[in-house]
């Protein structure tokens, strides 16, 4: 084992995961930093020699283990963090969407994360206090019209995450989830952006505010972490008045 920490970023070429590789690097970390976008990782890396570039495809078993597995050879055999957090998106009415989009959103989203993780636990497993650490988001809280799909992967993610929490409890590794709202990144239309409030909970954040909940995680013992803090509420509120969520969604049509 080598004295610094070391964290495994997937999605890291762009938006959310390209702040956190940033952040941890500038932080002294070693950042294994893994997309499909080998293009902007090359960018990426060229911005720090603690950046390690891995192109990799998550929906990609084979390639998923054999980067842990290389990876794991730079860090001596162990995993500080996890940021499972390569995602897409999908717009749309889910009676509407091809049926190949669906698949390839769970292949992505959620079969990704999941093997992901699988492949990353025996490194997390070697470093003491480690943290496996994924990104839903706040379609995780109340599902989104218009993002059925994406939705219930992103519930998938917090679910796996909860179940992992006490899964690992006592082992050395902890489980935890990033909820983010609306976070301005590639995912995230120029009339989008117009049409979102500038206050409140929907309110558009950068992506360094995530990144810096990553870093706030991985430092402190939550399971969820909302970005803003304001889900918070709207999280509650889902569990207490699930219809009165439903209704105000519909009236503010946050799609
Ligand atoms: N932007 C938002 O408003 C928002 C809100 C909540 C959650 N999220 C989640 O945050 C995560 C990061 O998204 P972002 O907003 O930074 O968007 P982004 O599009 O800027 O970044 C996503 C990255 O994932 C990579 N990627 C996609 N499919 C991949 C695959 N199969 N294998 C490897 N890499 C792949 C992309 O190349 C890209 O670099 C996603 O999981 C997304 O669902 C985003």
């Amino acid at each position: 084992m080598t004295d610094q920490r070391s964290i495994f970023i997937t999605g890291a070429a762009s938006g959310i995961g390209r702040a956190a590789a940033e952040l941890f690097a500038q932080r002294g970390w070693l950042v294994g930093a893994a997309d499909r976008d080998a293009a902007g990782l090359a960018t990426l890396a060229a911005t720090s020699e603690a950046i390690v570039p891995i192109t990799l495809d998550v929906a990609n078993r084979d390639a998923v283990v054999a980067a842990f597995t290389t990876f794991g050879e730079q860090t001596g055999g162990s995993l500080d963090c996890l940021l499972s957090n390569a995602g897409i998106d999908a717009k749309g009415p889910f009676g509407d969407m091809a049926w190949d989009r669906v698949r390839l959103l769970v292949e992505v989203n959620l079969l990704g994360a999941m093997s992901v993780i699988h492949a990353a636990l025996p490194l997390l497993r070697a470093a003491p206090n480690s943290l496996c650490l994924s990104t839903a988001s706040a379609s995780a809280i109340f599902g989104v019209g218009g993002m059925a799909v994406y939705s219930a992967t992103k519930h998938g993610v917090r679910g796996l995450t909860e179940a992992l929490s006490v899964e690992l409890a006592g082992s050395g590794t902890r489980a935890a989830d990033l909820l983010p709202g609306i976070i301005d990144t590639g995912m995230l239309t120029a009339a989008d952006k117009a049409a979102l409030p500038t206050e409140g909970m929907w309110r558009v954040m950068p992506a360094e505010a995530v990144a810096e909940a990553a870093w706030q995680a991985y430092h402190g013992d939550k399971v969820h972490w909302f970005i803003p803090p304001e889900l918070t509420e709207l999280d509650r509120q889902s569990t207490a008045a699930p219809e009165a969520v439903r209704d105000e969604l519909v009236a503010r049509s946050i799609v």
